[in-house]
């Protein structure tokens, strides 16, 4: 009897340290996957912060949001700045032949289907500005030169 309550009185000296060991197990179990969530969570914002579109503009790349901008941002946002691409406007042949002329030089892979796609984003949204006549002036005060 003396030598049963011995050992459970051993047995008891291991209580504390058990139960420490559990709480730091569950501490480690509960907190390594939310690590891991909390980095996966802050690269996904800084992705979707990266392609905000904002006011119908892609706001890192100051390109308008319209049919086809992902592809145009994917390829043609990556050897030089998109104000490049959006101050050049060109008629469809003119955009595939410099196209064609990035690639014969420039190193531009082959865009594949994707070419019509981008040609046809780029002429519907950064049309050939049209070059006329100034317009007429009106609601103009006159004077007299003395
Ligand atoms: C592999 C690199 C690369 C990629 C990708 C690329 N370009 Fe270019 N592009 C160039 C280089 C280099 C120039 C010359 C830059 C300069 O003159 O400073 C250029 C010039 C241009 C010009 C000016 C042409 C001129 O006549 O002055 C336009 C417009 C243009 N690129 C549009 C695009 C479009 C649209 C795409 C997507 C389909 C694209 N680029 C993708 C390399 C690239």
């Amino acid at each position: 009897m003396a030598k049963l309550d011995k050992s459970r009185g051993s047995m008891r000296k291991y209580i504390p340290f058990t139960l420490v060991m559990l709480a730091v197990l569950a501490v480690v179990i509960f907190f390594i996957p939310k690590k891991e969530a909390v980095v996966v969570e802050k690269i996904t914002s800084e992705v979707s912060e990266a392609d905000k579109v904002e006011n119908g503009i892609h706001v890192r790349t100051g390109l308008i949001a319209k049919d086809g901008y992902e592809l145009v941002v994917a390829n043609c946002t990556v050897c030089h700045s998109a104000k490049l691409v959006m101050q050049n406007r060109m008629n469809e042949v003119r955009w595939n032949s410099t196209i064609k002329w990035m690639q014969e030089t420039q190193n531009l892979w082959d865009l594949g289907d994707n070419q019509k796609i981008i040609v046809d984003y780029l002429v519907k949204n950064y049309p050939i500005e049209k070059v006329g006549r100034r317009h007429a002036l009106n609601n103009i005060n006159w004077y007299n030169l003395k």
